[in-house]
Parts: C-alpha cells; structure tokens; sequence
C-alpha cells in the first residue's frame, strides 16, 4: 500500500515540539496527569493503583466501553471498539472498502478521511461548503452515484468550525440509508457545542448502517491517552473492524484506559474547563477581527475547538505561516496544509497559550502587512 505523506502531520512533527507559540492546535489544553487523578473517586483509585500491565481486551476494556456508552443514547458496551481515534479511521477504510469503490468526503478534512480511501484505490468527491461557509445536504446529495459506498462527515468540522443543523444532519442519515450507502460520522469534537441544543446525535444511533468515530483527545483533552473508540451496531461489520485491529495495536495501552474512565466519570467538568477556554478565546479573535477587518474574517464557530480565520489583502496562507514561523516562533496550520485554496490559517481555540499567539500574530500583521 501506497499512501501519501499527512502533510499536516508531518508539519506538527516538525515544529510543535521546538516553537513557543501555538495558533492552530485543535485540541484543548491537555489535562496534567495528577489533575485527571484528583477528579477521581476512590474506586477508580484502586482501578488505577492495581492496575495490571498486561495486554486489555481486544474490543476495549468493558468498564470504559460501559462509560463511553452512557455518553450517548442507545448505544451499547457492545456496539463500542475502543482504538486510537486515527486508528478507528485506518481499520473503518481498510475494513470496508475496495479499489473502485466511489466516495464522497466532506472537504477540506482532515486528511486520513480521504487519503486513506485514495490509497486502496477509491475514487473520492469531495463535499465542498457554499461560499458563505455552510455545507448543504443538496450539494452532497448531487455527489451521490451509483458506486457510491461511503459518505464520510466530520461535525463540528475541523478545519472550518462549521456545523449542520439535527435537520440536516437526519436527512443525511436518511439519503444514505435509501442508497444502502455507509455513513461514517467523526464525532471527534463532540461535547463542544457552544449550546447544547447544537448537539449532534451520534450518526450511529440513529441508524445501525451508520459508524461513528469519537475519542479523548479533543473534547477531553487527553490526546495522548491515544483512546478513541468506533461506534458500530452492525454486528457482522464490527466483527471484521475487530478482525482488523489485531493487524494494527491489537488493544489499547491499559494505563490509557483508567485514565479515559477516569475522565469520563467527569466528563461534565472536563468539558465545561474546555468550553470556558474557547469561549473566552472567541471573544478575543472577534476583538482581533474588529481591529483587522482589512485582512482577515471568520465565520464564528458554534462548536468544536478549530476554526477558520480567512485572509484578506492577497495574503497567501503558505507565505504567512512560513513568515510567523521564522519572525515570531509562532507555529500555525494555514489551509494549504489541508489541500484547501482558499488563503487561511486554522484557529485553534482550546489552548490557553492561543491568547499570546495570537497576538504574535496582530503584531505580524502591524509591523509587516500594515505598515
Ligand atoms: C477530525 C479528526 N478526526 C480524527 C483525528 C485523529 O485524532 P487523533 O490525533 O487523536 O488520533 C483528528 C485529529 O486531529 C481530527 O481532527
């Protein structure tokens, strides 16, 4: 298998360890060790300390399945795969699809949920917004052909923030299911909904066609616990997700899956922490738009940690991020680094450095575009 580089990867595993300041980050600040371990009771205490480092159940240890399933309605233990997030969207592609097969991928996305599918040897169309920034359920549908297998969304939408409606969101489900299309929703940045009348169901609890991929790493985050899980009510197709997993991790690290149920059982405060962070980050990237209304604008997000700050002015993103890079040591993801050719650099809004970053970015703007 031929797979092309994740050009946003291999940039983050470049830069984000050496440059000071983080622009573009899409998860939330990362919870210390020993504050995850003051959130919890006794008994997960004892969960923790006795913990044996053996391998863990294949399909996920059964407690934290038992967690995950009550972050949802109608979704059982069973019907949950615990694999890192990534890995979920390696054994679903792998899994489930063959060359000629025709797909249609929300676009821009983040990479693997199409570059996967071009490496079997799919043919991919991609799921493009209007030009005021919304994705509209009648341009997916014009995409649709007969060879259509798969439909793959992402909301809240990384890179662009944006979100559907329940409305839309249902007939999508709907329009797969009368195509016998598979729809696999990432859900990755679920539980960051501004509103929680913004929710999203999970696509796979509203029809057992559908699988649904989420995890710890952006709403939680814990993304180096590596846990993520597969929703999947089909019992034949979780069978041959399982079979996959022993060719890639064979389970998940067993300290990682204390530590998830751990911050499951407080997962209402964790994601309360995380949204005070992004609301008060909203607030300051509206203050830098009103001061820079001549080269930049965003479509406010209504959920999720990421964003899009677009730029204005003949500003190229790639010349912008490689300028912030080397005059002010700040690290930010610009849209060509997601194929996308609209000038833009993501916003990510969960981190509580992002206020410094973005100032380094205001003074770019000053001493260098402005002046
Ligand atoms: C939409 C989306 N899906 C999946 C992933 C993969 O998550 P992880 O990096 O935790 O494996 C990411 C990570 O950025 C993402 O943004």
């Amino acid at each position: 298998m031929r797979i092309s580089p994740f050009l946003l990867e291999r940039h983050f595993a470049k830069y984000e360890f050496d440059i000071p300041f983080q622009l573009s980050c899409s998860d939330c600040e990362p919870l210390a060790l020993a504050e995850l371990l003051e959130m919890a009771s006794t008994e997960s205490i004892g969960l923790w300390q006795n913990l044996k480092l053996s391998y863990t159940e294949s399909q996920g240890n059964t407690l934290l399945r038992e967690e995950i399933s009550q972050t949802y309605d109608g979704i059982k233990p069973e019907e949950i795969i615990v694999c890192a997030p990534e890995e979920g969207i390696f054994l679903v592609m792998n899994s489930l699809l063959s060359s000629g097969d025709h797909l249609i991928v929300i676009s821009p996305a983040y990479q693997s949920l199409s570059e996967i599918a071009l490496s079997i040897g799919c043919q991919v169309s991609h799921w493009k917004a209007d030009l005021d920034g919304q994705y509209r359920v009648k341009s997916m549908e014009s995409l649709i052909t007969s060879k259509t297998r798969m439909v793959v969304i992402n909301f809240p939408h990384n890179p662009t923030g944006a979100l559907i409606s329940r409305a839309e969101f249902i007939e999508i489900t709907q329009l797969c299911t009368l195509n016998g299309i598979l729809l696999f929703s990432d859900e990755m940045y679920r539980g960051l909904e501004q509103d929680i009348s913004y929710q999203l169901p999970c696509a796979a609890a509203l029809s057992p066609g559908n699988i649904s991929l989420s995890g710890m790493s952006k709403s939680f985050a814990l993304p180096g616990l590596r846990i993520g899980w597969l929703v999947c009510r089909n019992p034949g197709v979780r069978e041959e997700l399982i079979q996959m997993k022993d060719y890639t991790t064979i389970c998940a690290s067993a300290p990682s899956e204390i530590l998830a149920i751990i911050a499951l059982k407080n997962r209402d405060r964790i994601l309360k922490r995380n949204l005070q962070i992004i609301k008060k980050n909203i607030i300051m990237v509206n203050e830098f738009i009103d001061r820079n209304t001549d080269c930049v604008y965003w479509n406010e997000p209504k959920a999720g940690s990421v964003a899009l700050l677009n730029l204005l002015n003949g500003l190229s993103s790639e010349e912008l991020c490689k300028d912030l890079l080397e005059k002010q040591k700040v690290l930010a993801i610009g849209s060509h680094l997601f194929r996308f050719h609209e000038p833009a650099i993501r916003l990510g809004l969960g981190r509580i450095g992002f206020e410094q970053a973005l100032k380094k970015l205001e003074d770019y703007l000053f001493s260098v575009v402005k002046s």
